[in-house]
C-alpha cells in the first residue's frame, strides 16, 4: 500500500472528483493499495459538512457503477472523506486548511487541483505562503495539477515560474491522464523489451508514423471551456505529444522517473519547430458542421451551447512534424485529432518501407502493400501487425493478413478508470508518469507557431460523423500517402 497520507482535493464537489478520482480511490482501496490511515479532505464552497460531501458521492451514480469489491471498499473509504468549507481564492481558506490538517495530525499531504486552470497558479501561491508546501520531518507535500497547463508557450512558462517559486520540481505532479492508460505505458515495453520491434524501429525501416485520437463525442456541454481552447490546445501538446514521445524517444538508461523524463524531454526538444510558412502548410484545422454520429443527429459546432455563433475555434487538427534525430531524420510524423468523427479510435500506426527487392519477378503480385504495426490505444486495446502471406494455391500470389494481440484476451483492464496508477504514484512519490516543466515547455514551443498562424485562418468544414476535413487528406496525399482507416 502507498504510505498513509491526506489527499486534499480542491474542486471536490466537481465533475472530475466524482467521475474519476473517488471511483479510482475506491478501486485502489479494494486492491489493497491504500493505507488504513489514508483520508480525503475536500475543499469547496457548495457543501457544508463531511456527511454532505459523502452523500454527494453516493448520489452521483459514479460509485454504483463500480465492481462489487470496490463498492464495498467505498463503504469503508467513505468514512475517511472529510470536508472543509472555504473559498480557495482567499487566504483565510488556507489558514483554516492548515489548522484542520494540524488538528488531524497530517504529515504527508498531496494537494490535488481539480479546478479550472485559471486557479492553478493562485492556489499554489496560497499554499506556499501559508507554509503548507514545506516538507518537515520526512513528511511529503505534493501538488497534482490537472491539464491544461497554460494555454500557450508564454503562459506555460509563467505558470512554471510561479509554482516553482513556491516548491521544488520534485513536489509537482503535472497530470496527463493519457499516461495512466495501460496501453500507453505498454508502448515502452513493446519497444524496449522486444528485440524484433526495437531492431526495426528507425528510419531505415519505417516510412512514416501516424498518431490519431479520433473521438465521436462532440463539444457537448463544454462549450465555455472548449471554445477558448480548441482541438490543438486541448489534445496535441499534451496527449498526442505524450504518445509521440513514447513512440519516438531513445531508450532510457534506467526505468526511473528522471531517466525516462530526460529522454522524453530530449525527444520533444528534437521536434522541428515549424517556421511561419510550415505552420501554414503543414497543419490543418477543421470545424464540424451538422451530421450524424452513431445514429444520433449532431448540431453544428457553432450551434452548441456556450459556443459563439461565429466561432472559428477548431474541433479538428492535423499536422505533419519532423524529428531531428539520427533515428528519425526524414520520417514524417502525422498527427490528427477531432471531435464528432465517425468512430472513436486512438491509435499509433507505423508504416514500414517496402522490401528492397521482393524477387517475385515472374509472379503477378503487383504492388506489395506496406507492413503496418498498429498500436490500438483505445477502444479494443491491442497491437496488430499487418503483413503479407502467400495465398494458398499453385501460383505465387500475396494477400494481406493481420496478426492481432488483444489485451482483453490476456488481461482484465476493463474496470479501471485510468487514474488509479496516477494516484498511487502520486502517493508513492513516483513522477515517471507526470510531466516535467521542461517537457511541457518544449511541447508548447512546437505548437506555438501553429497557434500564431491560426489566429487569422478560418477552419475548414467537415461533416459530423465523417473522418475529418478533405484538406487533412490532402496533407498526406501531397506526400503520396494516406491516413490509416480508423475504427
Ligand atoms: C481530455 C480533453 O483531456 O481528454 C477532452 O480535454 C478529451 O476533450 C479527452 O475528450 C479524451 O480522453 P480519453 O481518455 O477519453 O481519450
Amino acid at each position: 500500500a502507498a504510505p498513509a497520507a491526506t489527499l486534499v482535493i480542491f474542486g471536490a464537489t466537481g465533475d472530475l472528483a466524482h467521475r474519476l478520482l473517488m471511483p479510482s480511490l475506491a478501486n485502489m482501496t479494494a486492491a489493497g493499495l491504500i493505507d488504513d490511515n489514508f483520508r480525503v479532505l475536500g475543499i469547496g464552497r457548495s457543501k457544508e459538512s463531511d456527511e454532505e460531501l459523502r452523500t454527494s458521492f453516493d448520489e452521483s451514480g459514479c460509485m454504483e457503477k463500480l465492481e462489487s469489491a470496490s463498492k464495498k471498499a467505498w463503504k469503508s473509504l467513505r468514512k475517511r472523506v472529510l470536508f472543509e468549507q472555504g473559498d480557495f481564492t482567499r487566504a483565510e481558506c488556507y489558514e483554516a486548511l492548515k489548522k484542520r490538517l494540524d488538528k488531524l495530525g497530517c504529515g504527508n499531504v498531496a494537494f490535488y487541483l481539480a479546478v479550472a486552470p485559471r486557479f492553478f497558479g493562485d492556489i499554489v501561491e496560497h499554499l506556499g505562503k501559508a507554509g503548507l508546501l514545506e516538507e518537515k520531518d520526512g513528511a511529503f507535500r505534493r501538488v497534482a495539477i490537472e491539464k491544461p497547463f497554460g494555454h500557450d508557450l508564454q503562459s506555460a512558462k509563467t505558470l512554471n515560474k510561479r509554482i516553482l517559486a513556491q516548491a521544488d520540481e520534485s513536489q509537482f505532479y503535472r497530470i496527463d491522464h493519457f499516461l495512466g492508460k495501460e496501453t500507453v505505458q505498454n508502448i515502452l515495453v513493446a519497444r524496449f523489451a522486444n528485440a524484433m520491434t526495437e531492431a526495426v524501429w528507425n528510419r531505415t525501416y519505417i516510412d512514416h508514423v501516424q498518431i490519431t485520437a479520433a473521438e465521436t463525442v462532440d463539444v457537448g456541454t463544454r462549450g465555455d471551456f472548449y471554445d477558448h481552447a480548441g482541438a490543438l490546445r486541448d489534445m496535441v501538446p499534451n496527449h498526442l505529444f505524450q504518445l509521440l514521445s513514447m513512440v519516438a524517444m531513445e531508450a532510457p538508461n534506467r526505468f526511473d522517473a528522471d531517466s525516462i523524463r530526460d529522454e522524453k524531454s530530449k525527444l520533444l526538444k528534437a521536434i522541428r519547430i515549424p517556421s511561419a510558412k510550415e505552420a501554414k502548410t503543414n497543419a490543418v484545422r477543421g470545424q464540424y458542421g451538422a451530421g450524424t454520429v452513431d445514429g444520433k443527429k449532431v448540431v453544428a459546432y457553432t450551434k452548441a451551447p456556450d459556443v459563439a455563433p461565429d466561432s472559428t475555434t477548431e474541433t479538428y487538427a492535423a499536422l505533419k512534424l519532423e524529428i531531428d534525430t539520427p533515428r528519425w531524420a526524414g520520417v514524417p510524423f502525422y498527427l490528427r485529432t477531432g471531435k464528432a468523427l465517425g468512430k472513436k479510435d486512438t491509435e499509433v500506426v507505423l508504416t514500414f518501407r517496402p522490401v528492397a527487392y521482393a524477387g517475385f519477378r515472374d509472379a503477378e503480385v503487383g504492388d506489395l502493400p506496406a507492413n503496418k504495426l498498429v498500436i490500438q490505444i483505445q477502444p479494443d486495446e491491442g497491437i496488430d501487425f499487418d503483413f503479407l502471406a502467400k495465398q494458398p494455391g499453385p501460383a505465387i500470389a500475396t494477400t494481406p493478413v493481420t496478426m492481432a494481440f488483444r489485451y482483453a484476451d490476456h488481461f482484465d483492464i476493463s474496470h479501471t478508470t485510468g487514474y488509479e496508477t496516477l494516484l498511487y504514484d502520486l502517493l508513492r512519490g513516483d513522477q515517471t508518469l507526470f510531466q516535467r516543466a521542461d517537457g511541457i515547455e518544449a511541447a508548447w514551443a512546437v505548437v506555438q507557431p501553429i497557434l500564431n498562424a491560426w489566429k487569422k485562418d478560418a477552419p475548414d468544414a467537415y461533416r459530423a460523423g465523417s473522418t475529418g476535413p478533405a484538406t487533412a487528406d490532402a496533407l498526406l496525399e501531397r506526400d503520396g500517402r494516406k491516413w490509416h482507416v480508423f475504427g
